[in-house]
């Protein structure tokens, strides 16, 4: 039973391992689409104020508490609060949750697989921009092309768990982050002289406060927990693996930068292109799928290149944060239930497909079309609001409750300390101030209001 837990190979490893977690479909695919839809710059400032004052918190309090119990979720609840602590419940909603959110990421990602393979034809050379987007409308709802590259999907990421944590997740991330964001910056670049960039950065930069709606900061809250891959134990699992010499301030800020660099770059790649040919933001989960081959459309014979490169960069994108919400479901299985890590792997890695068919038929409605009718979604948008917007915050709810309020301090302190370049008390104090009041408050206040318990606008209107 004592064995040497293992390591990233590096500090530099983990970051990158974090960052491969945090940046994935959830920057490229969804950000521009729901920015889209909550009208634009008054949507992306609340999202980075939620990015800075709950989910940087948030994530060391993740990162503090993996490391210090060296357990995946379950188990280091069990650790810290005890055996038949209710605070288990977080690990249990955390391996729920990665079994809800992997069933659906895991069909956009075989969207994005489509389009690497399709890029190859040059499907979209000499193709006006609407019968581009009605490519997509095709994938869309034809089920077994859906269910075909979900299951490739899903067992490219079985492959890459299976190799554990230095030789699988680790060095892939190496080589495919610092790709991923070199091939943006040079989208957009390309962007900059299209017509519609003003117009673009009007949109996403300038907040136009009529716009602001209740569901939109309950939507901006939800995200900032999905992209930074937090409030269901995945950066807690990863800080598991970290070593002791490992600053932990440092490291968060990092992985929040870069996560929000490549969200905004995203836009500005997405922007232009929408202003420019005309298109509506609000286009839903098929945006990036629509847009972005109008450029490559452009680009000549390059494009082709370039799509195949863009779009297989988006799969490794998937990939590494698929990997980190498979890791958090396995390790349970290897470290509570003393599995082997293939077994873990396959066993989870199989249920997840099949729990992922109802999301991967839901564009073709073939599977219980009166869902639907009677929510309003289908299965797949209904996935995705349920995990992102609710359980994902409640679950950070909770892990800052716990490591603010009832861990035991001198824990707390000691491994907040241990490898940190931030070491006057200020600092320390400044984030107990975060994790105590402002995260905890902020994440109740927005679901209080979403829930119709309070409404914010006539608090602020008394307050002031
Ligand atoms: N952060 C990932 C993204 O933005 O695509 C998604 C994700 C990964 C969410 C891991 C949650 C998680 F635990």
């Amino acid at each position: 039973m004592n064995q040497k837990r293992e390591n990233w190979g590096s500090k530099y490893g983990f970051i990158l391992a974090a960052a491969g977690s945090a940046v994935g479909l959830g920057n490229i695919w969804k950000f521009p689409y729901i920015t889209g839809e909550n009208g634009g710059g008054v949507f992306v400032l609340i999202y980075l104020i939620c990015i800075a004052l709950v989910g940087i918190p948030i994530m060391m309090a993740e990162i503090v508490i993996g490391r210090s119990t060296q357990k995946s979720p379950v188990g280091a609840f069990s650790a810290l609060a005890g055996k038949d602590s209710p605070w288990k419940i977080i690990g249990w909603m955390g391996i729920f949750v990665g079994f809800i959110i992997l069933s659906y990421y895991s069909v956009v990602a075989g969207w994005a697989l489509n389009y690497t393979f399709m890029s190859l034809t040059n499907f979209f050379s000499g193709k006006s921009p609407d019968e581009i987007g009605s490519v997509f409308g095709m994938l869309y709802t034809s089920s077994g092309i859906n269910i075909f590259w979900h299951a490739i999907f899903m067992m490219m990421t079985v492959g890459v768990v299976l190799g554990g944590i230095k030789g699988g997740i680790e060095r892939w991330n190496r080589i495919l982050m610092p790709a991923l964001i070199l091939i943006f910056i040079i989208l957009a670049i390309i962007s900059v002289f299209l017509p519609g960039w003003k117009d673009a950065v009007n949109f996403v930069f300038f907040p136009h406060f009529d716009k602001l709606k209740a569901s939109g900061v309950l939507e901006a809250l939800g995200h900032a927990f999905f992209t930074l891959s937090l409030g269901m134990g995945a950066m807690l699992t990863y800080g598991s693996y970290l070593q002791k010499d490992a600053d932990i301030v440092k490291s968060s800020i990092w992985i929040s930068v870069l996560d929000t660099g490549v969200a905004l770059l995203a836009c500005m790649v997405m922007f232009p292109i929408i202003f420019t040919y005309g298109f509506s933001p609000e286009a839903g989960p098929g945006l990036v799928f629509k847009t972005l081959p109008i450029i490559f459309a452009q680009i000549g014979s390059g494009g082709m290149f370039i799509s195949f490169i863009f779009f297989l960069l988006l799969v490794f994108a998937a990939l590494s944060s698929a990997v980190s919400l498979l890791e958090v479901v396995t390790s349970y299985f290897i470290d509570e239930k003393s599995w082997s890590r293939a077994k873990a792997t396959l066993v989870t890695g199989g249920i997840i497909f099949l729990f992922g068919i109802p999301s991967a038929l839901s564009g073709s409605g073939v599977l219980f079309p009166q869902w639907e009718a009677m929510y309003g979604k289908n299965f797949f948008d209904t996935f995705d609001y349920l995990a992102s917007n609710w359980m994902l915050p409640l679950g950070g709810l909770f892990i800052s409750i716990y490591a603010g309020w009832i861990m035991d301090p001198k824990l707390r302190e000691a491994e907040y300390l241990s490898g940190s370049t931030f070491t006057s008390t200020w600092y320390y104090k400044v984030w107990l101030v975060f994790l105590k009041f402002v995260a905890p408050i902020s994440v109740i206040l927005i679901i209080l209001q979403r829930v119709g318990l309070i409404d914010i606008d006539k608090l602020m209107a008394a307050i002031f």
